[in-house]
Order: C-alpha cells, then sequence, then structure tokens
C-alpha cells in the first residue's frame, strides 16, 4: 500500500489534508475497477431540482449509492436504473479509503458508498457540502484520477476563503472533524489528454454514508443552481 512511500502531505484546515500521489500506484487497478462497476451500473447524468442534467456523470458503488430521487438526492440501496443492488466496493478501494483517513488521522474510518464521478471537458461542481452523512466527523475521502482538476477548498461557510488546488491523477483529499462541512467545488475540466483515462478525469468519493436518526434513501433538497455545474450534495 502507499503507505510505505513518503509523501508529500499539506494540510489544508484542521481535519482537512491533501495527500500528493497517494493513490498513483493503484491508479490503473482502480480504473479498471471502475470499468468493470459501470458495466454493471452505467455512468448517468442526473437531473437537478432545477430540470437540467448534471455535467458529470455518476455511478456508485458499496451497500448504498448516492441518487436523485423524487425529492431531491439520497442514498438508495439498489441502483435505480437496474433495480439490482450497486456493485460491492472493491477491497482495494476500501483498503485505499482507510489507508488514506488513517494518515489524515482518523482511525476506524469505514467507507459504505464509493460514489464514482465522471468529468469530461468542461465538467465541473460548484461550491457545496457533503451535508448528507454524519454528524460523527467520519471524514470524506476524495481520490483523482486522470486529468488534473482545479479543486476548491474552502471553509464553513460561502463566503469565507477559498484554496485552489491542483489535483492530479493519484492525489487524494481527506476532511473530516471540523472540517467534515468544509465547502468544496470543481471548476471546469480543462481539455486535455491522460494515458490512462483520455480525455477524462474521475473522481472516487468515500463516505460512511452514516445518517444518524434518518433511514438511507432519506431526502434533502438541494439549492437548484443555473449553468451545466451542479449544487450536488
Ligand atoms: C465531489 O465533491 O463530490 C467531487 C470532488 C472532485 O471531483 O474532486
Ligand atoms: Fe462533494
Amino acid at each position: 500500500m502507499p503507505e510505505s512511500r513518503p509523501l508529500a502531505s499539506e494540510w489544508l484546515a484542521n481535519g482537512a489534508v491533501l495527500l500528493r500521489g497517494f493513490a498513483v500506484e493503484l491508479g490503473e487497478a482502480l480504473l479498471a475497477h471502475i470499468g468493470s462497476i459501470s458495466e454493471v451500473a452505467p455512468f448517468r447524468y442526473l437531473l437537478m431540482p432545477n430540470g437540467q442534467t448534471m455535467s458529470i456523470a455518476m455511478t456508485n458503488c458499496g451497500t448504498v449509492g448516492w441518487v436523485r430521487t423524487a425529492s431531491g438526492y439520497g442514498y438508495a440501496s439498489n441502483d435505480p436504473l437496474t433495480g439490482h443492488a450497486w456493485p460491492p466496493m472493491p477491497d482495494v478501494f476500501r483498503e485505499l479509503a482507510v489507508q488514506a483517513a488513517r494518515r489524515a488521522g482518523f482511525e476506524g474510518f469505514m467507507p459504505a458508498v464509493c460514489i464514482i464521478n465522471r468529468y469530461a471537458a468542461g465538467a465541473s461542481l460548484h461550491m457545496h457540502r457533503d451535508r448528507d452523512d454524519t454528524k460523527d466527523g467520519q471524514p470524506v475521502v476524495s481520490v483523482s484520477l486522470g486529468l488534473p482538476a482545479i479543486f476548491r477548498f474552502g471553509g464553513q461557510g460561502r463566503a469565507g476563503s477559498v484554496r485552489q488546488l491542483r489535483l492530479v491523477h493519484g492525489d487524494t483529499v481527506i476532511w473530516g472533524g471540523p472540517s467534515r462541512m468544509a465547502y468544496h467545488g470543481v471548476l471546469p475540466l480543462e481539455a486535455g489528454q491522460h494515458p490512462l483515462t483520455g480525455m477524462q478525469r474521475f473522481n472516487l468519493t468515500f463516505r460512511s454514508a452514516k445518517m444518524p436518526g434518518r433511514q438511507s434513501g432519506a431526502q434533502r433538497r438541494p439549492r437548484a443552481t443555473a449553468g451545466r455545474s451542479a449544487e450536488l450534495r
């Protein structure tokens, strides 16, 4: 595992760290799994509440998946496209997320879901918080694969200062504890060519998907956004 290598890490805030290249040695294996997962649970463009289609394509693996529902977004244990359970999370995914979380100081992280995002040129994600999951301080682990992207990492409020970080293949960002509800987003992807992913970027987002006091699949309606980007979660 990447643990044995010295790593450049950059603390972004209390509870938030960027581990440069943490997943780089696993890149090909992760991408192969993304390919198999998407054969069972195809990438799809979710509709936003404002009726527009998101610019990133998504699928999931794990015990639940992140889906669009009648009243917003939430977790569901079956893929609404196929009616079947989401593909199980590959061990290499889980192990990577657990190790990354540990490196960031979060022992005992157990991801239930891996949301897989696919970006083509121009695709972006508005500033948002990953609000639904948890109040137990468990982190989000976010792995970048393929083309570079500009990741924006802000504070607890929309008004605060925002760091802009260029994330490349293998870079892994973890935010939890006091940073768990930090705003973050991705600028429109610049066109390019990556030896492993061609004209695409993939992102793996691992979450514990624990929702105290709520069932999996509980709903919340996010704020609608205009344009080709989305306030996703
Ligand atoms: C997300 O916030 O869900 C994805 C972030 C990324 O693609 O880097
Ligand atoms: Fe997010």
